[in-house]
């Protein structure tokens, strides 16, 4: 099966991360699919921004949890690119919206690695159901619990767990977590010789993230990896066709 390219946080080599002129951009670029990240505003709705503040990527300082949805959606989330000043932090509702029509894939990476958001994986499946987007998400966490409370209610979810350092046999735990995929750093396929070949012996996919030097993107195509998620879904994608 061929790599499919995951455009992370958007097209976030070219445009500010987890903003919709990122998504925009990676889904002109042909990726296969959409990495984003997701928080909790302090009235509950779910925004797409990867830290659990607001410090380094808009002009405003505090945590999420402390923000109303209305209160961030003041703040510029230009990143330092001038050329997009003024750029919004999305709602994840708004993210649907964008792609609803399109047929990109959608990989949702749950942040709760050092604020929990309890119960954001009942709210995740049931906005995911009311667009119809359920067939297009992959769920992914470093805070496995969280996906294990999300295959709770939803048992058929497809969900990665994302991890970066190089554990035994993670096709093992995989299956133990009853996970769809691995999502290694990048450089753990990289250094790990059969490790491709045993996940997909024991019918585990392996998307490794962020590769964005053509040498490591090449290298991960070569090995098979099933997805590479990339800050330059172009470059992969002209990798790939070569
Ligand atoms: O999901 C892959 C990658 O996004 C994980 O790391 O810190 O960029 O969210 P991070
Ligand atoms: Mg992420």
């Amino acid at each position: 099966m061929e790599t499919k390219v995951w455009a992370h946080r958007g097209a976030s080599g070219y445009a500010p991360e987890n903003t919709l002129e990122a998504f925009e951009l990676a889904m002109r670029m042909g990726a296969y699919g959409i990495e984003l990240d997701v928080h909790r505003t302090k009235d509950g709705k779910l925004v797409v921004i990867h830290d659990e503040t607001v410090n380094r990527t808009s002009n405003a300082t505090g945590y999420i949890k402390d923000y109303t949805c209305q209160e961030l959606k003041k703040l510029d989330f230009s990143n330092s690119m001038s050329e997009f000043k003024n750029t919004r932090i999305p709602t994840l509702r708004e993210v649907f919206g964008l792609i609803r029509a399109s047929s990109i894939m959608l990989n949702i990476e749950i942040k709760c690695d050092r604020v929990i958001y309890y119960g954001i994986w009942d709210e995740l499946v049931k906005l995911s159901r009311e667009f119809g987007m359920d067939d297009r998400i992959i769920y992914s966490s470093f805070n496995h619990y969280v996906l294990r409370e999300l295959k709770k209610i939803k048992p058929q979810a497809p969900t990665g767990l994302l991890y970066s350092c190089a554990i035994l046999d993670p096709w093992v735990y995989a299956e133990y977590a009853e996970a769809t995929a691995i999502h290694p750093h990048f450089m753990i396929p990289l250094n790990t010789p059969g490790l491709v070949e045993q996940c997909h012996e024991n019918g585990i996919a392996i998307n490794a993230w962020t590769a964005n030097e053509p040498e490591h993107i090449a290298g991960l195509v070569q090995l098979g990896v099933d997805g590479i998620i990339t800050n330059y879904p172009d470059v992969a994608i002209k990798l790939l066709d070569k």
